[in-house]
């Protein structure tokens, strides 16, 4: 009976020990993962943008996201939301700010309510080229212009880029600045834009990203300023005549995150996300370079729009129009910021 009791306890033990060796050897084969670990210690970064999976910025947060959980072996899993399903224009940034989002990425003429300096980046042809901007985003003057945002509870990671602005409309060629008088463009929110169509007599009205086919199509807007990338994702080239390649102003953004969710995060972590965004910022920059040009050979195959390119003399005349926005940035944020990011742009 005794050595009944002797081999029963040895053969419990050594089965005990094996189960656990076995369970320890596979969980240390295991990678991190939210079902197995349970959801308590990944990190989430919610990231809310307003444009399309398929344009610079929804596939550059996409590959952020992609990155960031390569990096961090699936510790910290950031969840895009396209297309402002989550918030719409003009809630974004309140909502970062708020904590009910951690990521968002804005373009530059919708950080200028809350930093006025970023104005001066909304100016019509203040970039000549993508080097240019480059130089910018790059250079001290841009380093200044993201810890800006610091001084409003945001942290400031990086600028993204997407591309120069083209004009449209269903009224006519706009060729000369008499051509936009009386018609009425949708806007982004932001003092030089709209200034900037009051100096060509017309009417800049100000709407969400997403409402902005709608209006076109039933006419209730005559025109509108974008990117080729945002005009051929939403479709506005289906619902206006005449498209200007006027280049005449820059759409880039500013890629932000929640200052308190920031310090959260250990010196680790914040290196592994700045490494992650790094190599976006620089894929984006050449992606976004490809796709406005590729897209722009598709809208020319497949719509009937009316292109223009604007000629030398002809942009000279928008310059000269916009000439006034110049001086009004100079008053406001003053000569020497203007100069210092002239210098940095040439
Ligand atoms: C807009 O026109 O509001 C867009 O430029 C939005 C974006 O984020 O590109």
């Amino acid at each position: 009976m005794k050595t009944f009791i002797s081999i029963s306890t040895l053969t419990i033990t050594i089965l005990i020990i094996w189960i656990s060796s076995t369970t320890l050897q596979h969980s240390k084969n295991l990678v991190y993962d939210d079902e197995q670990e349970g959801l308590k210690d990944q990190i989430i970064i919610r990231f809310s943008h307003v444009v399309a999976e398929n344009t610079p910025k929804g596939l550059a947060a996409q590959k952020f996201a992609d990155l960031v959980q390569k990096k961090t072996n699936g510790k910290i899993k950031v969840e895009v939301y396209p297309n402002g399903i989550l918030y719409p224009d003009g809630e974004e940034i309140d909502a970062l700010i708020r904590g009910d989002i951690q990521m968002v990425a804005p373009t530059f003429t919708k950080m200028t309510e809350f930093v006025p300096e970023w104005k001066v980046l909304d100016l019509p042809f203040l970039f000549q080229n993508d080097e240019q901007v480059e130089n910018v985003f790059t250079g001290s003057i841009g380093k200044e212009l993201i810890e800006k945002l610091d001084e409003k509870h945001m942290k400031g990671m990086t600028f993204w880029s997407n591309g120069f602005k083209q004009m449209s409309s269903s009224k006519g060629p706009l060729i000369t600045p008499a051509d936009f008088k009386g018609q009425s463009f949708r806007v982004m929110p932001g003092e030089m834009i709209e200034k900037q169509f009051w100096l060509l007599h017309a009417n800049p009205v100000a709407q969400p990203f997403n409402s902005v086919y709608h209006s076109l199509e039933i006419q209730e807007l005559d025109g509108q300023e974008n990117t080729i990338s945002n005009i051929y994702s939403k479709g506005l080239y289906k619902v206006q005549d005449h498209l200007t390649l006027s280049n005449h102003g820059y759409l880039g953004y500013a890629v932000i995150m929640n200052s308190d969710f920031w310090r959260t995060l250990s010196a680790s972590e914040q290196k592994q996300i700045n490494s992650a965004l790094a190599e976006t910022s620089k894929w984006i920059q050449q992606e976004s370079r490809n796709m406005n040009d590729a897209q722009l050979e598709e809208i020319k195959n497949s719509s009937s729009i009316q292109i223009h390119t604007l000629t030398k003399e002809q942009q000279k005349l928008w310059k000269d129009a916009f000439t006034p926005l110049y001086k009004s940035v100079e008053k406001e944020i003053g000569a020497e910021f203007l100069y210092k990011i002239q210098q940095a742009s040439e």
